[in-house]
């Protein structure tokens, strides 16, 4: 065992999100090992882009690359900006055929012609390892957390892995309600027992709600320079609370200042982002299990 295995997730009141990554990489990479010895073919991953937008292309990189470290093969399929719903309706149905493909993944977000929802629809609830689809919404709401989206399902699983699994009498406050990360993420508190506050935009007085929060998630990711204010100040953070910062590429929180205050916090970069490609490596095994038995 290395020495960086034996360290404790949370260290100085701060959550090391890429010290715990990387043991859930190394986990993923030892089963699928197993699993490749078992069935004989590898896990395989296809991603899709449609448009030219930067962050899609540099995430999709670092999700092929942490796939491919793991034993999962992957491809890529880059589709023009003018791209119709057709079109890329049509590459879904193909993937979806493909018994080599075990996952798909299209990145968000797409060009205005295409409508989400139907696209996210189309994918096989099996494939379907970003947790979007119908069915494993579905499933979520059942309590079956397998195929969970990768973001919110890091941040659980950060609290899991600190000791805070069970979230009885505890009050999570999560500031998103987006479909990706804060209505996923209710399920999962609940799934623990959190008695759950969910806050956007229209919120009223949102510091009356963030100071009762034992867990705090922020999500708002407004910030675009170094100098512009923290959405999440040290006055707003209750004492010994949880703070879980998912804002990219510059956090939502203060962090030097809450981190005299919480008891831990998450840094920005190295926090929740290394987390959720290491939920997406697992939601791919777990993908590729669930097809193979089938088989
Ligand atoms: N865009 C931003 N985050 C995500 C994600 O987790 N999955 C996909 N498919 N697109 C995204």
């Amino acid at each position: 065992m290395s020495d960086d295995e034996l360290k404790p997730i949370c260290e100085d009141h701060e959550i090391k999100g890429r010290r715990l990554s990387n043991r859930i990489r190394t986990e993923v990479e030892t089963e699928v090992a197993e699993l490749v010895s078992q069935y004989g073919v590898p896990p395989k991953l296809a991603t899709v882009i449609v448009g030219e937008d930067p962050g899609s292309q540099m995430y999709v990189k670092m999700k092929h690359k942490a796939s491919n470290k793991a034993g999962i093969l992957s491809e890529h399929y880059d589709l023009p900006e003018n791209t119709t719903q057709q079109e890329l309706l049509k590459l879904i149905k193909r993937l979806n055929e493909d018994t080599s493909v075990h996952g798909i993944l299209v990145q968000l977000p797409l060009p205005k012609q295409i409508d989400e929802k139907t696209i996210i629809g189309a994918i096989s609830p099996l494939k379907d390892v970003d947790g979007f689809s119908p069915a494993n919404v579905y499933r979520l709401f059942y309590g079956e957390e397998d195929l969970s989206a990768a973001t919110p399902h890091g941040i659980v699983t950060m609290l899991d892995r600190i000791g805070w699994s069970d979230l009885s009498g505890k009050h999570a406050v999560i500031i998103n309600r987006s479909t990706i990360v804060g209505k996923p993420l209710i399920m999962l508190l609940l799934n623990r027992n959190a008695t759950v506050t969910v806050c956007h935009s229209r919120t009223k007085d949102l510091p009356s709600l963030t100071i009762q929060a034992d867990v705090l998630v922020s999500a708002i990711g407004r910030r675009t320079k170094e100098e512009d204010p923290y959405f999440v100040t040290a006055d707003m953070v209750k004492e010994e609370a949880v703070v879980i910062d998912v804002a990219t590429p510059l956090g939502d929180v203060d962090f030097e200042k809450v981190k005299e205050k919480a008891l831990c916090v998450t840094p920005v970069p190295g926090g929740v982002g290394p987390m959720t490609i290491a939920m997406l490596l697992k939601n791919v095994t777990a993908a590729y299990r669930a097809q193979m038995k089938k088989q």
